[in-house]
């Protein structure tokens, strides 16, 4: 599929920005997928704005670029000693971001908005506004899609039982948004009747 069918055409400048700084931990076909989830959310939540919760999904996790790749898994599962990373890619992600909205100054985005969101998007876990919890849905919604799935488990070799126990005891629960609660649970029942059947991956 060609980016502009993904992608509003006032993201593809930024998107192909970003890609450069995503070729790392499967960041690119991830921030495809949650862009695409944050569109299904934003048509069902009119009150948050895509022009916010939009850029931000594309550039929310440039920063891993900076991070040493040797601990990018130990700090996306908060061993101790490397918590500090997750922070860190925010602080690059900001950076990154920031240059790249200024050199665009795509119309109609609020760019300090976007980078406020992109700040914290992974050590706050509270809706800090309506634009901060679509976006945190769908980048948290992204675990109970097949990419996620197949993403993580490779990851951490968990079998898929134990990935889809996660999903409905940590991670589906803490969705912020009705809307996004009510999909990720939708993309797990799915998943768990398709393991069922004997078909899924
Ligand atoms: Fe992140
Ligand atoms: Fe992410």
């Amino acid at each position: 599929m060609s980016d502009d069918a993904v992608f509003l055409p006032r993201d593809l400048p930024l998107w192909q920005d970003a890609k450069p700084y995503l070729d790392v931990r499967n960041n690119d076909e991830h921030t495809i997928v949650a862009y695409g989830l944050a569109r299904a959310l934003l048509d069902q939540i009119p009150e948050a704005d895509p022009a916010v919760v939009l850029p931000a999904v594309v550039l929310h996790d440039v920063g891993w670029k900076k991070i040493d790749p040797a601990h990018l898994l130990d700090a996306i599962d908060k061993k101790p000693g490397f918590e500090h990373l997750v922070r860190e890619h925010e602080i690059h992600g900001v950076q990154i971001a920031r240059e790249i909205l200024r050199r665009h100054r795509p119309e109609g985005v609020d760019i300090e908005a976007v980078l406020a969101i992109i700040d914290g998007h992974d050590t706050t876990r509270h809706a800090r506004s309506i634009n901060d919890a679509v976006m945190k849905d769908a980048d948290k919604g992204w675990r109970a899609t097949l990419h996620g799935v197949r993403t993580i488990s490779a990851w951490y070799g968990w079998s898929l039982p134990e990935f889809f126990d996660m999903l409905e005891t940590r991670s589906n629960p803490n969705m912020l948004t009705p809307q996004g609660r009510a999909l990720a649970e939708g993309i797990t029942a799915a998943a768990r009747a398709e393991l069922q059947i004997g078909r899924y991956l």
